[in-house]
This record gives C-alpha cells, structure tokens and sequence, in this order.
C-alpha cells in the first residue's frame, strides 16, 4: 500500500511523518523531494529564484520516477507500505501554481498538462492525507525559507490541492493543520490506522 502525506510548508506534515515512521517499523518511509543526485538538482533550482518554471517541473518530475523505480516500486513488490512525504500531488500543486504565471502554449492548464505527463509511468497513491492549513499559517511557520514558502503562491498551491481533493475525494482524508502540532499528529495517525487496516 502507498500512503502518501501532503500539505503546504509548515503543515506539519514533517512531523507527522516522523512519528508514523515510529509506529510502523516494517514500512517503508521516503519523500520527495529525494536524497539522490536528482533531488541535489531540485534542491539548486529551489534556490533560484529565477529558476525556469518548466524545467524546474522537469527536475521535480525527473527525481520522481527515480523515486519510483528505486524505491516505490520495489517496496511496493515487496508487499510493503510506504509512506511518503510528499509525492505526485506536491507537483500538481506546487508546479501548477509555478507554471500559472508562465507560458504554456494552447492555453493549456498547468494542473491537467502536469498531471498527464505523470499518468504515462507513475503509481498512484492508494490514499492521502491531507494536512489543510491556511497559507499564512503555513508561511508563518514555515518561516519562508524557500521562494515555495510565501503567501501568494501557496494560496495558489491551496487551491491546486483543492481541486485534487475535490477530482478523487475517496482517495483524500483532510486533517485540520491549523490545531496545535500533537492533535494534527493524533489525527494523522488514526487516519493511518484506519486506512492500513482497510488493506
Ligand atoms: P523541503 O524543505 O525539502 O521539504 P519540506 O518543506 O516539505 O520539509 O522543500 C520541499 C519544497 O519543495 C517544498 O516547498 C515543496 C516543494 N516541492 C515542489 O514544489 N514540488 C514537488 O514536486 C515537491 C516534491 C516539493
């Protein structure tokens, strides 16, 4: 099964995530983006702020599919769980929302263009919970340490993770992220329980 977490920065999806990997010894936990050199590449775009919009989705999408042939999908061959901070949804949030302001021929919208180039090779996730604060919340946390972190464009990548939520609602369970860190914690981990005992 894969279970992935989502959530603007300072969601305290993180944490969460931290305190999962604790309860279940036997599962695989990974994130995007990854440790590899192709998440070294993400990591130097992150830093430009005049990265180009497009290839920087190219480098977040590139450290995906090496996630998923490394990592995921062996895991997942194995019979394993993985949870995953961050995966396919951080991309059509985050790089819509980048792509927003640029150029895409034919009008075409950046959520749906970035979702077909992953639909091609990627394993989507049998469920997702959603850690939903509001973009100044995230921003304050956050401290906005990456040109990701400021408030107008996570307004946008909020409304981006609502479409999706809104596109597969039984794929989502969406947590109240503006409560206090060990609430947000608790209710992670009974969505966890509950979704891993379904399987
Ligand atoms: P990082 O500090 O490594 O992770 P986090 O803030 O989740 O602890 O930064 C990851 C940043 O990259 C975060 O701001 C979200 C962004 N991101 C994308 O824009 N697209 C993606 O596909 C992924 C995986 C992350």
């Amino acid at each position: 099964m894969l279970l992935t977490l989502e959530g603007l920065d300072g969601s305290g999806k993180t944490t969460a995530w931290e305190a999962l990997r604790d309860e279940y010894p036997d599962a695989v936990f990974t994130r995007e983006p990854t440790d590899s050199w192709y998440g070294d590449a993400v990591a130097r775009s992150m830093r430009d702020d005049d990265a180009d919009p497009l290839a920087e989705l190219f480098l977040f999408t590139a450290d995906h599919a090496d996630h998923l042939s490394r990592v995921v999908r062996p895991a997942l061959a194995d019979g394993a769980l993985v949870v995953t901070d961050r995966y396919t949804d951080s991309r059509f949030a985050y790089q819509a929302a980048s792509l927003a302001e640029s150029y895409l021929a034919g009008g075409r919208d950046p959520l749906n263009y970035i979702r077909e180039i992953h639909e091609v090779f990627t394993h989507p996730p049998d469920a997702t919970i959603y850690l939903d604060v509001d973009p100044e919340t995230a921003a304050e946390r956050a401290g906005a340490t990456n040109k990701f972190e400021r408030v107008a464009y996570l307004e946008r990548v909020r409304e981006n993770y609502e479409r999706l939520v809104d596109a597969e609602p039984e794929r989502f369970v969406r947590v109240d992220a503006t409560r206090p860190l060990p609430d947000v914690i608790d209710a992670v981990r009974d969505h966890a329980e509950r979704l891993t005992a379904d399987r």
